[in-house]
């Protein structure tokens, strides 16, 4: 059941054009306009909405992460992003004009499931993401919108998360659209965009014998950084967190402009650091993240650059350059994560670990 792989994950990683694909199956018509049929919560419920807030845990908190970049742009409605397991106890503002936002996986986390407990209690609507028919916090919720990445069996996630990142960008262009903050052709050329992401990433995976180069040459890599701006600082932090989950070495992801205020002081000769570029049209992004290359460069890092094709930019500062297709600013991220985890799971399957299941993770914590 494999498939040929020895490892689920790699599998996985290898099933994410289909899994991404199989996300945005059936939700528009043809000309583009969305029709997310499980969203049981009325048109004029999701109009009055002036607050959503996303709650996940681990990787899915990071897909949510993502998603408040993407849904505030489009929906110009505030969007916190909160732990799961912080939620409740701070005594949050929730109320029925709150979109409480779960994303969940396995749809069985139980910080994630007292949290929805919490905010339905306050009279708010929750919508699920999650990837398990019939689990229990779609269950709890008002409303569910299903990924349909297939079981996912290796602990870590991987094509969980693309799902989830589509999953959140079909709820923000969804909302745009029943709020008139988008037109209707504006949605629909995003849609085109995400419907040419399947193809893309079938591209990368076809083409990964730079990143396992890294793989080997980080192996013994004690510590590893990532660093990100914009959607770019989530990946850093996922990137982060499976090198944690698999391989077991320290790895910490930043925002690349809080650099200076802290990180840079880890900065130290060889040390590996991987820099997510903004795409080239977000000008002073771009520039701005060059400018951190060249400081810890300076510093004696080793630099990773993930790049858009075509920008040269970080050429002269990078020890290494990983391409990345041209895609939408926000969803870039569904391009950006893919070397990072081959990266984290060829390293850990160097040093022998077991990625399918790591140690002391479990895939669904019921406990809180
Ligand atoms: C952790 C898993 O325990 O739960 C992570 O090890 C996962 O991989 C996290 O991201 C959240 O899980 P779920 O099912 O709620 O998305």
């Amino acid at each position: 059941e494999k498939g040929g792989f020895d490892w689920f994950m790699r599998k996985e990683i290898y099933e994410q054009p289909k899994a991404v694909a199989d996300t945005l199956l059936g939700r528009h018509d043809a000309s583009g306009a969305l029709r997310l049929d499980e969203i049981r919560i009325s048109q004029a419920e999701l109009r009055a909405v002036d607050k959503i807030i996303v709650i996940a845990c681990g990787t899915s908190f990071y897909a949510g992460l993502v998603a408040k970049y993407a849904i505030e742009h489009w929906t110009r409605v505030p969007c916190e992003v909160e732990l799961a397991s912080e939620f409740r106890y701070r005594d949050p503002i929730v109320g029925p004009t709150t979109l409480v936002v779960t994303i969940s996986q396995s749809g069985e986390t139980a910080d994630t499931l007292m949290a929805i407990r919490h905010a339905r209690e306050q009279k708010a609507k929750v919508l699920a993401i999650c990837n398990t028919n019939g689990s229990t916090i779609p269950r709890e919720s008002d409303a569910v919108i299903y990924t349909h990445a297939g079981p996912e069996i290796g602990v870590a996630s991987t094509k969980g998360f693309l799902t989830q990142l589509v999953a959140c960008y079909l709820l923000g262009l969804y909302l745009a659209q029943v709020r008139g903050t988008k037109f209707g052709d504006e949605i629909a050329v995003l849609i085109e965009e995400l419907d040419k992401i399947p193809a893309a990433i079938e591209g990368q995976l076809g083409d990964m014998a730079g990143v396992l180069q890294l793989a080997a040459d980080f192996a013994e890599a004690p510590s590893v950084l990532f660093l990100g701006r914009h959607v770019g600082y989530p990946v850093a932090l996922e990137g982060a967190l499976k090198l944690k989950e698999l391989a077991y070495i320290h790895a910490e992801g930043f925002a690349a402009g809080e650099l200076k205020h802290g990180p840079i002081a880890l900065i130290e000769n060889e040390l590996p650091v991987f820099v997510v570029m903004p795409p080239q049209g977000r000008d002073m992004l771009h520039d701005k993240v060059i400018s951190n290359i060249q400081e810890i460069r300076a510093r004696g890092a080793r630099t990773i650059v993930l790049a858009e094709e075509g920008d040269a930019d970080a050429g002269p500062y990078a020890d290494v350059m990983i391409t990345l297709p041209k895609v939408p600013t926000l969803l870039q991220p569904l391009v950006a994560i893919v070397p990072l985890q081959i990266f984290a799971c060829e390293l850990a399957t160097r040093k022998g670990h077991d990625v399918d299941q790591p140690r002391n993770l479990a895939k669904s914590v019921t406990v809180e």
